[in-house]
């Protein structure tokens, strides 16, 4: 047998001068917005793990469920010998219960967080020894556009964004970003995870956990930005707040300042007033038909929808 070393290709820099200069004009703006992809250092990826365990967080545990009774009918549609391209692999664990289904023949992980994503792929690489993988620390947030080299012309190619890291994008940036995807794609489809629209409490606890872990996981953020743009947020002068905005349909997460108090960084400075805010995340929901049209709307062609029992969440195959 074939043993591979997973190869490893790496686009982001998050302490460049772009990335600095995007991220304090969201700063500078008001309100204040940051971008959720700063939760993702190594810590945050930790806690964004320990976030899945919580009781309250159900998308993770939902959607694993609808893989489990539907992975057959999934790999049906995706078909054998494609190269399985993982959007925001995080720790592999998602596509590792799948790989063995699909008989992929290749799997590209994508994550912003490539230390964590090195990691992730080496434990994988032992488990499937004869499987191409190729890693991609990339921030794929403006667009799902791969390095060139990283998949051949002709290739079939098959997209795996589970999770409802969609959500993250308004629905207008999610259609440019799913056409994006589309376009790679072509002759193979996309493997999607989506929250469903629920009752105002249970979303809400989702995004604020009794153990405050997701509050940690927010908090973290300004840790990060401190690193990589050398701004010198105190996180004990913040606190986590999670809201539902019915009219847009989307999880609104801020860090609001505890009290009156200066941000600096090198060449600026922003005042907040006490209770100002810092929006660091929205998580769309949508509902089976808003996703369903948003597809299409992409560009994609037949899709199949699997939903959990309690309607949750949904997982989409969209064929490109
Ligand atoms: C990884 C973007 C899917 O929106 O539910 C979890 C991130 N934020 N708790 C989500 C998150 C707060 C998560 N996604």
């Amino acid at each position: 047998m074939t043993r591979h070393t997973p190869r490893f290709i790496q686009t982001h820099r998050s302490d460049s001068e772009e990335e600095r200069a995007a991220a304090i004009a969201g700063l500078q703006r008001t309100p204040a917005e940051a971008s959720p992809k700063y939760f993702y250092d190594r810590l945050g990826s930790h806690l964004f793990d320990a976030i899945t365990e919580l009781p309250e967080y159900y998308p993770t545990r939902t959607e694993a469920a609808i893989f489990a009774a539907r992975g057959g009918e999934m790999a049906a549609c995706v078909g054998r010998g494609s190269t399985f391209v993982d959007l925001g692999a995080g720790n592999c664990a998602k596509a590792a219960r799948l790989l063995p289904l699909l008989d992929a023949s290749r799997y590209v992980a994508v994550d912003i967080s490539a230390d964590y994503l090195q990691e992730a792929l080496r434990a994988l690489q032992r488990e499937h020894p004869a499987l191409d993988i190729v890693g991609v620390g990339m921030d794929f947030s403006q667009s799902p556009a791969l390095p060139p080299g990283v998949l051949t012309p002709g290739e079939r190619a098959v997209f795996f964004y589970p999770g409802s890291s969609i959500g993250n994008f308004t629905p207008s940036q999610a259609c440019a970003f799913l056409a994006g995807v589309r376009v790679q794609a072509a002759g193979g489809g996309l493997l999607v995870g989506v929250d469903l629209v629920k009752p105002v409490a249970a979303l809400e606890a989702a995004y604020d956990d009794a153990l405050g872990v997701t509050a940690a996981f927010n908090l973290n953020l300004l840790r990060n930005m401190n690193r990589a743009i050398g701004t010198d947020f105190d996180p004990t002068q913040w606190r986590h707040l999670a809201l539902f905005d019915r009219a847009q349909s989307r999880i609104e997460m801020h860090l609001e300042a505890r009290r009156a108090l200066i941000v600096r960084w090198p060449g600026g400075e922003r005042a907040f007033a006490a209770g100002e805010r810092l929006h660091t995340e929205n998580s769309y929901k949508y509902t089976v038909e808003s996703f369903a049209a948003l597809l299409s709307k992409a560009g994609f062609a037949t899709s199949r929808c699997w939903t959990s029992a309690d309607n949750a969440f949904a997982v989409y195959w969209a064929q490109a």
